[in-house]
């Protein structure tokens, strides 16, 4: 258990409408509690809802990040894209970069470098995704494909200081399986010293993804070096995701 400033990013998904934006304020309620006052919480809904978010969420500590974005950092004729530029002129902190979602979708590593670049150029945060495929894990291959990400991905990137990993193994998003403790810990040390070592940086943060919810939060929050959670479908359900912020701090 711990008592640390922590991480707490829904990942919507393609998931919410207007109507499910309301159930939203138990959360902001919960937010200003003195319980959650290490917490920072961060909603990453889809594009469509992205403006509601941040005016329901003006002048609440809670704030929005979109979930991808084009690796262009002007406009242009991208037909079905948004960009790094748009998300900051609606008031987004955040962004998304690499999901394994994503990553099926066609998000290379040379395309999610650009993305990363452009989302910094325009003074967002990135919550860079990164993890490692069961088959991959089983061919003890985590350590060799989380190198590979963090290098492509970050490449000709100095400053890594405007960047949290996530760490989400493939197959623990929406599978109900999580690493075992001593594995997870391993990996999230290992990203850390790689990131100490090749970027000169100390600080970055590193958030564990894939199938958070209230019944494992304690058991991962055993876990002294994860600074917080990606929270896919759980962060849906207001009470769950209250639920999972309070067991973090008990
Ligand atoms: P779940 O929490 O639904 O497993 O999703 C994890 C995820 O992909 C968050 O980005």
């Amino acid at each position: 258990m711990t008592n640390k400033y922590k991480y707490f990013v829904a990942n919507w998904k393609m998931f919410g409408d207007i109507k499910t934006v309301n159930s939203i304020y138990t959360v902001i309620k919960a937010s200003k509690s003195r319980n959650f006052s290490k917490a920072k919480i961060i909603y990453c809904p889809p594009y469509t809802l992205l403006n509601t978010f941040v005016n329901k969420l003006k002048k609440t500590k809670v704030e929005v990040g979109a979930q991808n974005c084009h690796q262009s950092s002007s406009n242009g004729p991208f037909t079905g894209f948004i960009n790094s530029k748009m998300i900051k002129k609606l008031g987004c902190k955040y962004v998304i970069i690499g999901h394994s979602e994503s990553r099926n979708s066609g998000d290379t590593n040379i395309l999610i470098n650009k993305k990363i670049k452009s989302s910094l150029e325009n003074s967002l945060t990135v919550i860079f995704c990164i993890g490692e495929t069961f088959k991959e894990k089983k061919k003890n291959k985590t350590k060799k494909i989380l190198i590979n990400q963090i290098k492509k991905g970050l490449k000709n990137i100095k400053n890594i200081k405007n960047i949290i990993i996530a760490y989400e193994p493939v197959w623990s998003i929406g599978t109900g399986l999580v690493p075992k403790n001593e594995e997870l810990l391993n990996n999230i040390l290992f990203i850390k010293k790689f990131l100490r070592k090749n970027f000169n940086y100390k600080k970055t943060r590193v958030l564990y993804g894939g199938s958070v919810s209230p019944y494992n939060i304690k058991n991962l929050n055993e876990i002294n070096q994860i600074d917080g959670f990606l929270i896919g479908g759980a962060s849906q359900n207001s009470n769950k995701f209250i639920d999972i912020i309070k067991k973090s701090f008990n």
